[in-house]
């Protein structure tokens, strides 16, 4: 099956050898084709270019379907590199709480926050979980996004862990999204560890991480490396034991407080290091000339009422950036990667060019797939969504609530229009 778009009013995000990712001045860069054509066949990108080049329907094997873009854009699929979009229930009460004037600490000392989370999951059974979470799926497809990652970390448990992971297999096993799944087992301290801090830690090394890789049921590994939660020392050693078994660390670092998370995580290699609000010249130091993605998630900031990184700085320094939803239930209950973008646009002054890389090709490399994803490139995999007619591509970040993804293609397959 082959799909042929025609007259595109511009073709986003176009690349003729995949890049790494975007960095430095390259991010305020944006590749584009008006009045394009775009050919999908076998689930890739099969060619693409100016409308005099499009090639002569008389020559094309087999079936064609021809879609007429007109004032129409396409974009690649954002890549989501960061959610926890697998949960049981909802947290609106603690949102309540919030708005009263509680922090995110306080609510988490009071045993709310992950623990809570944690308390449902445990309640929930793994079809119930799936269920839950392909409603959340669903939503994001429709949104735009083509691959996400997918965090355990609501189990604490090694059972309720497993049961999260094996969730996240069956997304991946059955939606069209590609999906890689991370393993969070050191999220928190469970309230029956307090106190016995090193303790969990052990468990989480000792049985968590070897069942985990037993199963094969995660790809990376992380640790919320912060001010009331995990220390540099418990990282360290979580993340020595998840490498062994062929983890790469993407971690949490910085939220609450300099944790020293971003220094550690690239000590260790991280494809991430995600969050970063505490960010200073010694981080970004640390991260210059690093292969770890600095990955700021402006939905979580927003929601909270945090303090924002200092992305122009980072940038300016010659940093890649990426911006992910953080989906989850305490902290962005939200996957809409197209507001993700406005966020970065209006909270962090990013500029339209640098939040679209940020939200693809950037997003990909921080899911390890930039080789595959995140662009209009010759064989990628075809994940793309046609917009709705827009004047410009600046238009969709800055159309901040309208929904303007109108089809959404991927593996070469149309999933749904919203037309
Ligand atoms: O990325 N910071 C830690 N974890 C999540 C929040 C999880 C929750 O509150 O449920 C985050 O913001
Ligand atoms: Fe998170």
């Amino acid at each position: 099956m082959q799909i042929l778009i025609l007259n595109i009013k511009k073709l986003v995000q176009v690349e003729e050898k995949p890049a790494k990712w975007k960095a430095g001045n390259e991010m305020a860069k944006l590749n584009t084709i008006d009045n394009a054509f775009l050919l999908i066949k076998d689930g890739k990108i099969e060619n693409f270019g100016p409308m005099s080049d499009s090639p002569n329907l008389s020559k094309l094997p087999g079936d064609v379907l021809i879609y007429n873009a007109f004032d129409r854009m396409v974009f690649p699929s954002f890549c989501d590199s960061h959610t926890h979009i697998v949960y049981a229930g909802s947290r609106e009460i603690e949102y309540i709480d919030k708005i009263k004037g509680l922090s995110y600490e306080e609510i988490a000392k009071r045993g709310g926050g992950i623990l809570n989370s944690a308390k449902l999951l445990a309640q929930t059974s793994e079809d119930e979980l799936y269920e839950q979470a392909m409603v959340r799926i669903n939503e994001i497809i429709r949104k735009g996004t083509g691959a996400v990652e997918i965090k355990s970390g609501y189990g604490l448990t090694t059972e309720s862990e497993l049961k999260m992971l094996r969730v996240i297999r069956r997304i991946k096993e059955t939606s069209p999204l590609t999906v890689k799944s991370t393993f969070l087992g050191a999220h928190s301290i469970p309230a029956e560890y307090k106190g016995r801090q090193e303790e969990y830690v052990d468990l989480v090394i000792n049985e968590m991480i070897p069942m985990v890789a037993a199963e094969g049921l995660a790809d990376y590994i992380d640790v919320f490396c912060d001010k009331g939660f995990f220390t540099v020392e418990d990282t360290e050693r979580i993340l020595m034991a998840g490498i062994k078994y062929g983890l790469r660390p993407k971690i949490h670092a910085n939220e609450l407080d300099y944790s020293g998370g971003i220094q550690v995580g690239v000590k260790y290699n991280a494809l991430s290091v995600d969050h970063l609000e505490f960010t200073g010249d010694d981080e970004i130091k640390a991260l210059l000339g690093s292969e770890t993605m600095p990955t700021l998630l402006p939905g979580a900031a927003f929601f909270l009422g945090m303090i924002d990184p200092p992305v122009r700085k980072m940038i300016d320094a010659g940093l890649p950036i990426a911006l992910a939803s953080d989906y989850n239930p305490g902290s962005s209950p939200s996957g809409d990667m197209k507001f993700i973008m406005s966020l970065g646009c209006i909270k962090l002054r990013m500029l339209p060019e640098e939040v679209i890389n940020a939200t693809t090709i950037n997003g990909a490399y921080a899911l390890g797939i930039s080789d595959t994803h995140g662009s209009i490139c010759k064989g990628k995999v075809a994940n793309v969504f046609i917009t709705k007619p827009i004047p410009s591509y600046e238009f969709m970040p800055y159309a901040y609530t309208t929904d303007l993804v109108e089809t959404v293609i991927l593996n070469g397959k149309i999933i749904n229009n919203n037309s």
